[in-house]
């Protein structure tokens, strides 16, 4: 059982696909946190985000066990990701890794923003959370603590025109995926409803 959960920052997605994981028993991948990987290793080595050649390199060598670093959840780490994530070398190098994931027994649950459309177009079941961007700003400033209102929704504006305009595997919904819409949910409802969807797959 594959599911595939896309959708732009914010959305819910990440605490919807591990709140499938868990509720179905699958293994779960958050797939931003290999861009993130990648975009933070450039950070630390002072290089730019907008360094091709090495953000490739550092793609094609990611070391996965950093997966737990506490800088990778920080906004300037997501949008340094969002840049090298436009590069669909970088996207090939972390291809495989997210493929071989996904096959294992007896599911697993990945979230990102082409799972449903590049990384698994098979998977059993497709979600696409989404959220107004005002709704996504405010839950971000919450999650954040300081940061301005203006800032973290110009942040998140940013991010969507770079994620839905890339010419490779840009964020969009697949045609197949259902798409849940969070703006006025809590995360319960949004939960209940993405476990109602993959139940149905699941057959
Ligand atoms: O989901 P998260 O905010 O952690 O993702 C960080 C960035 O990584 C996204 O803005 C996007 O540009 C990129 N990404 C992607 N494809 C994925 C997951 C994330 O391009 N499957």
């Amino acid at each position: 059982m594959i599911i595939a959960v896309d959708g732009p920052a914010a959305a819910g997605k990440g605490t919807i696909a591990r709140a499938l994981a868990q509720h179905f028993g699958y293994h779960f991948l958050d797939t931003g946190s290999l861009y993130r990987m990648v975009g933070l290793s450039l950070l630390r080595d002072g290089k730019t985000p907008h360094d091709e050649a090495a953000a490739v390199e550092n793609a094609r060598s990611l070391d996965v066990s950093r997966f737990c670093d506490a800088d990778l959840r920080t906004e300037a780490v997501g949008a340094a990701a969002s840049i090298v994530a436009v590069n669909p070398q970088v996207r090939a190098a972390l291809l495989d890794f997210q493929r071989v994931f996904a096959q294992q027994s007896p599911g697993a649950v990945l979230d990102g923003r082409d799972i449903g459309t590049v990384v698994c177009p098979d998977a059993d079941a497709k979600l696409y959370i989404t959220a107004s961007p005002e709704v996504r700003a405010r839950r971000r400033q919450a999650e954040l603590g300081a940061a301005s209102y203006g800032d973290v929704l110009a942040d998140i504006r940013a991010r969507d025109a770079r994620d839905s305009t890339r010419a490779t595997a840009p964020l969009v919904a697949a045609a197949d995926a259902v798409v849940i819409d969070t703006s006025d949910m809590d995360i319960d409802q949004a939960v209940a409803a993405a476990i109602a969807v993959v139940g149905r797959a699941a057959g």
